[in-house]
C-alpha cells in the first residue's frame, strides 16, 4: 500500500501565523505538525509516501522531511497549484499510486493513541473501495459530515452544512484504490471551487463500496487556532502519559 500526506492550501484560517510559512511547518508541541501524519502512514507500515505540497515555504517542507529514511519511509513530492481541494490533489497522485491501493491522510490532522495497520491490512485485504474513519465532534458545522440511518449505516456525507445531519464526521484519512483517479476526474468543483473528497466518498456509497470505522482513538485537525492548540495539547497528554516518542528525525547534513 502507498501513502499520501496533503500538506497544500492557503491556511487562511491562521492567519497571521500562516502569511509568511506553510501551516505543516507549524509546532504542534515538540514537532512541526507535518510529523503527525507522516507518522500516521509509517504506524500503517506504509513505506512509499508522496508528499503534496503548495502554498508557502514548500521548500522548507522538503528541507525538513528530505529522503523520509528519518522516518524509515521513501519520500517523493509533487507540487499543487492553487487552492483546488483535497480531491484534487489526490488527483496528482496518480502515477505514484500505479496499481496499488493508498492511504491519504491531510497534512493537519493528528491522530494519537490508536495506530492503524490492522484497519490498513483490512482495507487492502478487502473488497471495499474506498474506506474513511468517523470522529464524534462537537462541532460538525467545521467539517465533512455523515448521515446514518436508523442502522448505523452512512448513507451520506455534506461538506460543512449549515444544519449538520449528525456529531460523526469523516476525519481526514481515506482509504482508496486507483478506481478513484476516474471518479475524480469526474468532479465538478462545490460552491467554494474545490473538488471534494466527501464527493469520492460518497460515489462510493451505493452498492455498500464503502467502509467506515469509527476512530477510536483522540483525534483533531490543527487548521484553526483552538484547534491547533487542541491537537497540542492531546501531544502533551501523551507525552504525560509516557505514550510520545520523541520525535526521531534529525537534520540531514
Ligand atoms: C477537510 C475535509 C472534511 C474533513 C476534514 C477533516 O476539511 O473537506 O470533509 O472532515 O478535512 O479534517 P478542511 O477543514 O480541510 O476544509
Amino acid at each position: 500500500m502507498k501513502g499520501i500526506v496533503l500538506a497544500g492550501g492557503t491556511a487562511t484560517r491562521l492567519y497571521p501565523l500562516t502569511i509568511v510559512t506553510n501551516k505543516h511547518l507549524l509546532p504542534i508541541y515538540d514537532r512541526p505538525m507535518i510529523y503527525y501524519p507522516i507518522e500516521t502512514l509509517a504506524g500503517m507500515g506504509i513505506r512509499e509516501v508522496m508528499v503534496v505540497v503548495g502554498g508557502k515555504s514548500v521548500g522548507d517542507i522538503v528541507e525538513l522531511l528530505a529522503d523520509g529514511s528519518a522516518f524509515g519511509l521513501e519520500l517523493t513530492y509533487r507540487y499543487q497549484s492553487g487552492a483546488l481541494g483535497i480531491a484534487h490533489a489526490i488527483g496528482l497522485a496518480r502515477d505514484f499510486v500505479g496499481d496499488d491501493a493508498f492511504c491519504c491522510v491531510l497534512g493537519d490532522n493528528i491522530l494519537r493513541g490508536r495506530a492503524l495497520a490492522d484497519v490498513a491490512a483490512e482495507f487492502e485485504a478487502g473488497a471495499f473501495d474506498a474506506g474513511t474513519l468517523l470522529y464524534q465532534v462537537p462541532d460538525p458545522e467545521r467539517f465533512g459530515v455523515a448521515e446514518v440511518d436508523v442502522h448505523g449505516r452512512v448513507v451520506g456525507f455534506e461538506e460543512k452544512p449549515e444544519r449538520p445531519k449528525s456529531d460523526l464526521i469523516p476525519i481526514g484519512v481515506y482509504f482508496l484504490r486507483p478506481d478513484a483517479f476516474e471518479v475524480i476526474e469526474g468532479l465538478a468543483p462545490s460552491g467554494r471551487g474545490e473538488l471534494e473528497i466527501t464527493d469520492v466518498l460518497n460515489h462510493y456509497i451505493p452498492n455498500g463500496r464503502l467502509f467506515t470505522r469509527i476512530y477510536d482513538g483522540h483525534w483533531t485537525d490543527a487548521g484553526t487556532v483552538p484547534s491547533l492548540l487542541r491537537a497540542a495539547e492531546l501531544a502533551a497528554a501523551d507525552d504525560a502519559a509516557g505514550r510520545l516518542a520523541p520525535p526521531t528525525a534529525r537534520p540531514v547534513g
